[in-house]
């Protein structure tokens, strides 16, 4: 198979944000060579990614990745992807994840899949991270996807009042919603999503401060100083921020 044909596959014409999402990941896939230890996002976008390495790997690409999910696990097993423990790795070349919100700063929101929790951890331990997305994810100011924070399952009705507590204490409100209700999603870690409706986020480095500051708050979606870099897909073709 030869690597146009691949690429040629993974663009399928149906949906013009889906191609956008593709083209996309398919640059940031170009970032990436052999020998390199690689952190897999989450969500429709990173799948895409997640595609390319699969079908470079068929192709001889020796790499080794650390998925941000189980979902993300499975796709990477499904394309005998090499998977490792981040715990044994350390520290990654590159990840390659999408985003809810990011802004001009590279400021990101995210978890809208649930994964925030691994996708920080594991952006953390790399040495640099592309964001993926169609433009539609590009704001002037973060804050009207609503913020996931993730938390322990014990008395979360107690840490959610005390999550709205630092919310107001920050500047911030907005409605907060158990995700998934009277059967509440459980993220990868065993835990729950709170999301804030906050329509704007005014001072993302105070409120990122004083959430992780509340007992039972595992970690929040506010990715910030993480994204080194990032690839735009619109229908007048792709922008770059930062320096891949
Ligand atoms: C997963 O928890 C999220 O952080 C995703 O990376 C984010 O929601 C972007 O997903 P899409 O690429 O599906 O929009």
């Amino acid at each position: 198979m030869s690597g146009e044909s691949w690429r040629q596959r993974l663009l399928s014409p149906e949906d013009p944000v889906e191609i956008m999402k593709q083209k996309a990941a398919l640059r940031a896939l170009e970032q990436v060579r052999s020998g390199m230890k690689l952190g897999l996002g989450t969500g429709s976008t990173a799948r895409y990614f997640v595609d390319g390495v699969g079908a470079q790997v068929a192709e001889g690409l020796e790499v080794v990745c650390v998925p941000t999910s189980e979902a993300t696990r499975q796709q990477a097993e499904s394309l005998n992807i090499p998977l490792a423990e981040l715990g044994d790795l350390q520290r990654l070349d590159l990840t390659v994840d999408g985003a809810d919100e990011m802004d001009a700063a590279l400021r990101l929101v995210k978890g809208g899949g649930g994964a925030l929790l691994r996708e920080k951890i594991v952006a953390a331990a790399s040495d640099a991270m592309i964001v993926i997305a169609d433009d539609s994810k590009m704001v002037d100011q973060l804050g009207a996807f609503a913020l996931p924070v993730e938390v322990n399952m014990f008395a979360h009705q107690a840490t959610a009042s005390a999550i709205a507590d630092a919310l107001h204490a920050t500047g911030h409100a907005g409605p907060m919603s158990l995700r998934g209700g009277d059967s509440p999603f459980v993220t990868d870690g065993g835990h729950y999503l709170y999301d804030c409706a906050l329509g704007t986020i005014n001072d993302a480095e105070a409120l990122a401060s004083a959430l992780l500051a509340v007992p039972g708050v595992v970690e929040h979606g506010l990715f910030l100083g993480y994204a080194t870099a990032a690839v735009l897909a619109g229908t007048d073709g792709l922008q770059e921020v930062g320096t891949l």
